[in-house]
């Protein structure tokens, strides 16, 4: 018998593991199924990355291995790109580090700063690569749950000192997935100075930065003075530009913390596909202009789902950016029994808040995956989900 290491065994569930075959056999049984699980857009990738892709697939050399380096024609747009939006400059070779999407660099980054037993401050409820990362890489996770009463925001000064002083890496997430939340240039000043204090490596996931609504504007933490000493920064096209498949993000920083992530990765991949990363380039190049009709139907989408989740009998914030709906569920209704009913019962699938971990409970979560139409179809099923429960839990009651 071949036995699974402790570490395989310890790894909380993963929420969207089971989501797939679950949505194949109520289709197969011939329900209309409206999935707003993950957060994988339904439009198309740009032309101008198929275009630049297709001739690629034509040059051999781009089939080659990548290697961590890559192709410095995506350092160097990937570069331009964070100079032109947040006014950083990054040296496209030290400074800049493409990723088979963000999530690689996230997961992997526990590999280069974390000793056994150190601990790794994780946002609940939040992105599952950093506990996942963490733990592969014997961290003890901290979690610190982020409240509505403090706008979501992980507040390290909530945090004990003595748990301060043994972390040595923390993941902040704004535009924030699931909640949706955004971060004010003062939290973030806030957060870069106590890494700053601790020495506490800032992992900041960017990857919803230009998924932002209302005309607001999402920062870099490099635009915090000071954050170069202890910061990574991480981006991805996965969600402005529709290619989550393509598997492409980057990472920037100061050389010494690149090298350190480059290094790790050099033992467990060989970088993105060359023909992804030429198709990259161009994206990037052409950003500013492809991401306005994308953050124009999101909107439209926000717009509409909170309007008929409000009509249905739901409470929620009109969020800022990002690309989800985070739903309060009245007291006494938990998130995952809700999201198997409204899914099993009416096909609308939605992702309980517990499966971001226990501090998500009392939510669920809405990808704005669908047109205005179907948001609206779906807040109306998942309202008949939510008269039911409540009517069962009252007649229960009495
Ligand atoms: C907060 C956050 N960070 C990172 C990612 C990873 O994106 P990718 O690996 O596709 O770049 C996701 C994906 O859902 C996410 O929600």
């Amino acid at each position: 018998m071949i036995t699974l290491s402790d570490r395989l065994q310890r790894l909380p569930g993963y929420p969207l593991a089971e989501v797939p075959t679950i949505k194949r056999r109520l289709i197969a049984a011939g329900m209309d199924v409206i999935d707003l699980g993950a957060g994988d857009n339904d439009a198309p990738p740009p032309a101008v990355a198929v275009d630049a892709m297709t001739a690629a697939l034509r040059q051999p050399a781009l089939s080659k291995y990548g290697f961590q380096q890559g192709l410095l024609e995506y350092r160097q747009a990937a570069s331009r790109w964070v100079e032109r939006r947040f006014g950083v400059q990054v040296d496209p070779v030290t400074e800049t580090l493409p990723l088979i999407g963000s999530k690689d660099g996230l997961a992997h980054l526990p590999f280069a700063v974390i000793n056994p037993g150190d601990v790794s401050i994780i946002p609940e409820p939040g992105y599952q690569a950093y506990i996942g990362g963490s733990m592969l890489a014997g961290a003890h996770p901290y979690i610190a749950p982020l409240r509505p009463e403090h706008g979501f925001l992980l507040e390290l000064d909530q945090i004990p000192e003595e748990t301060l002083r043994r972390a040595r890496l923390v993941f902040v997430n704004y535009p924030n997935n699931p909640t949706a939340a955004v971060a004010t240039v003062e939290y973030l000043q806030r957060t870069v100075a106590i890494c700053r204090r601790y020495g506490i490596l800032l992992a900041y996931d960017n990857a919803y930065c230009d998924l932002t609504f209302d005309g607001y504007r999402a920062p870099s933490i490099f635009e915090i003075p000071g954050a170069r000493d202890v910061a990574l920064e991480f981006f991805s096209l996965s969600k402005s530009f529709s290619m989550t498949g393509w598997r492409l993000g980057f990472a920037i920083g100061r050389p010494e913390l690149i090298g350190a992530l480059t290094r790790i990765k050099s033992y467990t991949d060989t970088g993105p596909f060359l023909a992804v990363q030429k198709a990259g380039a161009a994206t990037l190049d052409q950003a500013e202009a492809l991401v306005i009709p994308v953050r124009e139907e999101l909107q439209r989408r926000r717009d509409a789902g909170v309007e008929a989740l409000r009509s249905a009998g739901f409470q929620l914030e009109t969020p800022k950016a990002a690309m989800y709906l985070w739903v309060n569920l009245p007291s006494g209704i938990a998130s995952a029994p809700f999201a198997t009913r409204a899914l099993e019962e009416t096909g609308a699938l939605v992702l309980p808040g517990s499966a971001f971990g226990p501090a998500g409970e009392g939510y669920f979560r809405i990808a704005l995956t669908v047109g205005p139409d179907r948001l609206r179809e779906a807040a109306r099923r998942l309202g008949t989900t939510l008269i039911s429960i409540s009517r069962g839990e009252l007649a229960a009651a009495t």
